[in-house]
């Protein structure tokens, strides 16, 4: 078939304004790394570990390396409102389950140093009952060992 060439001037000139916008898009990349950047503020990266709060929430929890499932858990849960802090509920709230475990996943892979923290200045009493409350725990009291779940070396 015969190409009339006539069209083909008015399609280029279109093509280059399209251009512009494409290349500004590509600008920052639509990864699920750059999509979840709004979490890490919050709950620490690789290059930044979580900020302690000086108000609001006592802690931010690690989210890193938690396992897949747990952490899905806790987002559903925030999405149910069987968990509530509303920052949290806000964000996950029109979330599907797919994307929620996708976002889980990512994080259950990251391995965020842990944060080097300050030697305690409490006396030497009460550091000696918080070492056994964490290696021993307390039958009387129904307190377990913290190692019985968070493991020798607390990580
Ligand atoms: C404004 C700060 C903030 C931001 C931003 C934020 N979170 Fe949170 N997140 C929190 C706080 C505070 C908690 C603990 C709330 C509580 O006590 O239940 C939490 C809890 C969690 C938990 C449960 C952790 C655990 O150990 O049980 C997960 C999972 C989580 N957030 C994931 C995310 C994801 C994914 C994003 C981004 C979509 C995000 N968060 C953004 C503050 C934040
Ligand atoms: C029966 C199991 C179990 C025992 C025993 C236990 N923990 Fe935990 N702990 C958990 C789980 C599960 C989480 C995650 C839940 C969350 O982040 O909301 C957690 C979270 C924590 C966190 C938050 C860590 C973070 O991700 O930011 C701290 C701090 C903590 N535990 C301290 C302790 C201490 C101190 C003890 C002992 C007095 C203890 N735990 C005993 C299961 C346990």
């Amino acid at each position: 078939m015969h190409l009339r060439p006539a069209p083909l001037l008015p399609l280029l000139l279109l093509a280059s304004l399209h251009a512009a916008p494409a290349r500004a898009r590509q600008a920052v990349p639509d990864t699920l790394e750059r999509r979840v950047a709004a979490c890490t503020s919050c709950h620490g990266s690789q290059s930044a570990p979580a900020p302690q709060p000086s108000s609001g929430p006592n802690y931010y929890p690690r989210i890193a390396g938690k396992p897949a499932g747990y952490l899905y858990n806790q987002l559903h849960n925030f999405r149910a409102g069987r968990r509530q802090y509303p920052l949290m509920t806000y964000m996950v709230e029109h979330m599907s389950d797919d994307y929620l475990r996708e976002i889980a996943t990512w994080f259950s892979t990251q391995h965020v140093p842990a944060p080097v923290l300050a030697r305690s200045s409490l006396p030497a009493g009460q550091l000696e009952r918080g070492h056994e409350l964490v290696t021993r725990g307390d039958a009387t009291l129904k307190v377990p060992a913290c190692i019985a779940c968070h493991g020798q070396r607390l990580t």
